[in-house]
């Protein structure tokens, strides 16, 4: 499976426009790509330490569009939400709670499959990225920096409680990836 990141790629729904918020968080999201890519680059023993700095850095990517981005185009659109933000939220969701437990290959699958639907709402024309960059105009600098000073996000070991998968699976049902993840080994 493949991960839609790529601007260029011919999955995608149409060039966005690439602003500065377009070309920082979409190389944050080919940076995620590749790191899942070597985790997982050999099925029967994943990875820790590109997972690991995967984990780290897909949550701080999530606390930026969430804590930093969404607000501000919220701000910027009149005080409301753009239309795609609760259904991003519910991804983001999805993709946290399969970052808790200890990853599998079943888990890399479903958040390979979540990150390329995810990131090509995000990415595409009219998507996200290219919305904030116009929407903020002259401000898009400014959020870009904003975005760069972003604290890093504490993550907390790998919790391979009995509570974790059934949660994770929820989440995802939320979001409505119910097929994914199917049956707990
Ligand atoms: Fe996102
Ligand atoms: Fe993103």
């Amino acid at each position: 499976m493949t991960v839609a990141s790529k601007s260029m790629s011919p999955n995608h729904p149409g060039m966005a426009t690439q602003g500065p918020i377009y070309r920082m968080l979409s190389a944050g999201h080919a940076h995620l790509d590749e790191l899942l890519n070597r985790a997982a680059a050999d099925p029967a023993q994943i990875d820790l330490e590109p997972y690991s700095a995967f984990r780290r850095g897909l949550l701080k990517h999530i606390a930026m569009e969430e804590k930093i981005l969404l607000p501000a185009a919220q701000r910027l659109n009149g005080n409301e939400p753009l239309p795609v933000a609760s259904r991003l939220r519910l991804d983001h969701g999805a993709m946290a709670a399969l970052l808790v437990p200890t990853p599998t290959p079943r888990v890399i699958a479903a958040l390979k499959a979540i990150l390329a639907t995810h990131n090509a709402l995000e990415e595409g024309a009219g998507g996200l990225y290219e919305t904030c960059d116009r929407i903020a105009a002259e401000e898009a600098e400014q959020l870009v920096a904003q975005l760069r000073n972003a604290p890093e996000v504490p993550a907390a070991p790998f919790n391979d409680g009995p509570k974790v998968m059934p949660a994770a699976r929820r989440a995802l049902a939320r979001a409505g990836y119910e097929n994914l993840l199917v049956d707990s080994g």
